[in-house]
């Protein structure tokens, strides 16, 4: 088992010349590694979701193009290798702005190398790879530091999904957040939708907490407004997949609904999420590509049909909230707020 210093098990790593991917699918069951050595791989593992969450798909598509890379006997078609590799990743998943910043950074790295030996090519790219990974701890950890300070002591504070240490490269965003509360001895519980239906918050946003030995109560989706309503809900924290100029953000379906119960009840909503997570090029969130998923996961619970036969369903993967519903960005420079156009050009 993979384990860095009191901390959980890790998401993604090198293992020699393949890329280890914890399987999420069979957690919290199971802690279970797939060994990826080719690109084909990696990608499907984003697809499936075995790896899942914007910053450590982002690191997994690294990787991934790394690996392709890694694999070629000689520089013939080289470029237009490097450009199938590319395209197999970004064909993985859609929404996730991470993933695509994650191609351009390898890009830039195979742009300035692609004259150098294909051995110190190779090299280059696993490094920049392994470097994606390592910022991306650190980066979780400043928004920690950025953002604990929202928690103050007896609080209850909601989370979607998981946007924990298994959503990035390790520590977390959202999750990041009251990982540092939690280490400067804050003492607060916190309240974790199940997520449906892939229920990233009951089975992994679950395990992380208990392991650190966080206060986490489960529940289903659509109880998060009926203890709002009730005053039991005083702070929301979640992750993004991919933030607009204006703020708009893509997350978890169900984040918007949360935002929207959350301004009718005043509770702050804060989002965290990485400089990696925001795309200057688009305008707002009606811009933002939603991944529509099988209707074949809502179907089913784990293997068991729940609707009847010939019964369609709908599987958005995500939600955009308008950013007017919230209430700060926290980064890993400072907490953005209103106005956040403003705020994003001068700080993103
Ligand atoms: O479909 P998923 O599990 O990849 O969705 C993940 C989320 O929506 C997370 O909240 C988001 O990626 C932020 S992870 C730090």
């Amino acid at each position: 088992m993979h384990r860095e210093e009191g901390m959980k098990v890790k998401p993604i790593f090198w293992q020699d010349d393949a890329v280890m991917i914890l399987d999420q699918r069979l957690l919290p069951w199971q802690i279970k590694y797939l060994k990826c050595t080719k690109v084909q791989q990696v990608a499907k593992s984003i697809k499936n979701m075995a790896i899942r969450g914007a910053p450590a798909i982002g690191i997994a598509a690294a990787m991934g193009v790394a690996l392709g890379v890694q694999g070629l006997k000689s520089k013939r078609g080289l470029e237009k290798k490097f450009d199938r590799f590319c395209e197999i990743i970004a064909q993985s998943r859609p929404t996730a702005r991470n993933l695509f910043w994650a191609l351009e950074r390898m890009k830039r790295v195979f742009e300035a190398n692609k004259e150098k030996s294909l051995e110190e090519l190779k090299e280059m790219l696993k490094k920049e790879a392994q470097t994606i990974l390592e910022e991306d701890i650190a980066i979780n950890k400043r928004i920690g530091q950025q953002g604990k300070h929202l928690i103050k002591p007896g609080m209850t504070v909601l989370t979607h999904c998981n946007a924990g240490a298994l959503a990035t490269g390790g520590y977390g965003t959202a999750l990041g957040i009251i990982r540092a509360a939690w280490e400067a001895d804050i003492k607060f519980q916190v309240i974790a939708d199940e997520t449906r239906p892939y229920l990233q918050g009951a089975r992994l946003t679950a395990w992380e907490l208990k392991q650190e030995g966080i206060p986490v109560t489960v529940i289903s989706d659509n109880t998060a407004g009926y203890l709002m309503a009730q005053g039991k809900i005083d702070l929301i924290i979640v992750g993004a997949d991919r933030i607009a100029a204006n703020g708009d953000t893509a997350n978890k379906i169900g984040t918007y609904s949360l935002a929207v119960l959350a301004a009718k009840h005043n509770i702050p909503f804060y989002v965290a999420a990485p400089f990696s997570t925001f795309d200057l090029n688009i305008p707002d969130g009606k811009a933002i590509p939603i991944e529509e998923r099988s209707g074949e996961e809502v179907i089913y619970i784990g293997r068991k049909r729940v609707c009847p036969e010939g019964v369609n369903a709908l599987y958005y993967a995500f939600d955009v909230t308008p950013v007017e519903l919230i209430t700060g960005i926290v980064t890993e420079e400072g907490i953005l707020r209103p106005p956040f156009k403003k705020e994003i050009r001068n700080f993103v």
